[in-house]
């Protein structure tokens, strides 16, 4: 069975270093030392170490073989996205990353597919560099941060990018990024551990609030770590939006609800029962298999909690390939060559 994981992170081995040359120490940095360690650094600060699984397409290949997995869908590291830069500053780190996602899905067509990453600071650049991906790299989508700066997904600055995604018929990821509450809560891991579900709510609530989803109907969006605390608290946000329509029903009169059968979610929960209640929650079709690799707080066993539910086998296709092949736009026979290799 033809299995893709739609949540992967792939890096170049090195980037520009616009650090140095825009004068700017936010910009991220990666050192590699003689003695085989390779460091992300930002602000002059280690930020997080990366192994070569980061970058080698082959021993990615070797390595999620193992658990089945075909394809993966690759998206860049939410720090290198950049936001905070100027615009054509970012675009350049951006249009690098985008050209080695372009590359490593030439050479490795039937293991990899390409998420673009733009600069959305620039909506404008942001849409230019899309098309570029989308038309001239053959990318089949984009990742984007759970909120751009001060702008959330429902900013108007915003929406002619998202209209733009849903006329090139890119596939978003949704990724939780810049969490909320980092420096009220810096122990503990808490940015990831808290920050990040309520990040992925507060994405997808903008998102059908401002009626963004709304007036793209052809938008297609997953929402990565199964919605973050979205799904989990579709009961409260739909009961503020029934209580309290003078703040919460301003821009958009439809059911939060109703938006459930519009949106996917990766299945990047780490938990059997919460992967169960989020497939009753989204409904058929509408989970497919994210594992976030290859971090420590990815998902060590790709496809582990979609088997152990032990669903029916057509489940388990919607789960492992049917799902993301309807959010990706694409058609079975593009892997069906993969499918038959031997693992
Ligand atoms: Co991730």
């Amino acid at each position: 069975m033809l299995i893709v994981d739609i949540h992967a992170h792939m890096l170049p081995r090195d980037w520009p270093d616009l650090a140095s040359r825009f004068g700017d120490a936010r910009f991220p940095v990666i050192h590699h030392t003689d003695d085989g360690r390779h460091r992300i650094y930002r602000d002059g600060r280690f930020f997080r170490e990366v192994w070569p699984n980061a970058w080698d397409a082959e021993a990615r290949i070797a390595d999620y073989a193992r658990f089945g997995v075909d394809v993966q869908v690759i998206s860049t590291v939410p720090v290198m996205f950049s936001y905070w830069a100027k615009g054509h500053h970012a675009l350049e780190l951006h249009k690098a990353l985008n050209d080695h996602a372009a590359e490593v899905c030439r050479t490795h067509p039937r293991n990899y597919i390409g998420l673009a990453t733009v600069p959305l600071q620039s909506p404008t650049l942001a849409i230019r560099e899309l098309e570029r991906c989308m038309d001239g790299l053959g990318l089949a989508g984009v990742q984007v941060g759970s909120h751009v700066n001060q702008w959330n997904l429902d900013a108007p600055e915003l929406f002619e990018f998202f209209q733009a995604c849903a006329e090139l018929g890119a596939a978003v990821l949704v990724h939780p990024w810049d969490m909320m509450g980092t420096e009220s809560m810096p122990r503990y891991w808490l940015p990831w551990l808290v920050g990040m579900p309520a990040e992925q709510s507060r994405a997808a609530c903008s998102l059908i609030f401002g009626g963004v989803l709304e007036r793209l109907p052809a938008l297609r969006v997953c929402f990565a770590h199964g919605g973050g605390s979205f799904p989990y608290t579709i009961g409260r946000i739909e009961h503020g939006f029934r209580m309290r329509p003078d703040l919460v029903a301003t821009d958009n009169p439809r059911n939060p609800r109703e938006y459930l059968d519009r949106i996917w979610f990766d299945s990047c929960v780490h938990d059997d029962r919460a992967l169960r209640y989020l497939l009753d929650v989204a409904g058929e079709g509408k989970v497919m298999l994210g594992t976030d690799y290859p971090f420590p707080l990815g998902e060590q066993e790709p496809g582990s909690h979609i088997r152990a539910l032990g669903l029916p086998q057509e489940q388990q296709d919607s789960l492992f390939h049917g799902s993301a092949l309807a959010w990706l736009g694409l058609d079975a026979g593009r892997f069906g060559a993969a499918a038959e290799q031997p693992a």
